[in-house]
């Protein structure tokens, strides 16, 4: 089907923040406003895959076409992506807080008035590396990376690292995190391609087409 060329694939799809509570009123959270994760799932849509998007907290619609699974921390994220499996193709575009809080408290943590109390961190799983280790890894798995600096070196190691197929690596320098346009450069165990700086729903129809290309 010449206008539904991933008709029959499952596109797996993160996007937006997560955030991570550290009592009932309060919580951690990033700068991502789920846009291009968004753009993406819409642009794979339009091609013809069924699409599982799990969104963090964002103010975004829902792409037609599109199953979301709405999360709020990266632990749900990450259940909720393996609920998800088995996908032929994974994008992992969330920016998935680092770290969590140790503990919650049940209720608001009080002001004492002399210095307020630490707060003790623990580092939450990297989805995407987990999903490059599991039995039902994607055949295609795709991360994202925001670097401001030696974009192309910190991606390659991160490529490895992380055991994914590309890394879209991403200029944050500008105002990326929230905008409307991004910046990428995508690189694969082969090489790399530097793209213009693009609204962010052509960079999805690009790495769409892309896609399309390398599981023909
Ligand atoms: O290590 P870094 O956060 O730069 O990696 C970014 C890539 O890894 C993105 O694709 C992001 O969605 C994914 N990631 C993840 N789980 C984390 C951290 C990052 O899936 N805990």
């Amino acid at each position: 089907d010449r206008h539904r060329p991933l008709r029959g694939k499952h596109v797996l799809i993160t996007a937006g923040p997560t955030h991570e509570p550290i009592d009932p009123v309060r919580y951690i959270a990033n700068r991502s406003s789920g846009r291009q994760g968004f753009a993406l799932a819409a642009a794979a849509a339009e091609a013809g895959a069924q699409v599982t998007l799990v969104a963090g907290p964002v103010h975004l619609s829902t792409p037609a076409g599109v199953i979301r699974v709405d999360v709020e921390t990266a632990l749900e994220m990450e259940k909720a992506v393996h609920d998800a499996l088995p996908a032929d193709i994974a994008i992992m575009v969330a920016a998935v807080a680092d770290w969590r809080a140790d503990s919650q408290s049940g209720q608001k943590i009080k002001k004492k008035g002399a210095a307020p109390e630490p707060l003790k961190l623990t580092e939450n799983p990297d989805i995407l590396a987990g999903l490059a280790r599991h039995e039902q890894r994607p055949g295609l798995l795709i991360g994202f990376a925001a670097e401001t600096q030696k974009i192309v070196q910190h991606a390659q190691a991160k490529l490895a690292k992380k055991g994914c197929d590309w890394i879209v690596a991403n200029d944050v320098s500008g105002d990326v995190m929230g905008g409307a346009n991004n910046s990428v450069q995508i690189i694969t165990a082969t090489g790399s391609e530097n793209w213009e700086q693009l609204p962010k729903p052509e960079v999805a129809r690009r790495l769409v087409a892309k896609i399309i290309e390398e599981i023909a």
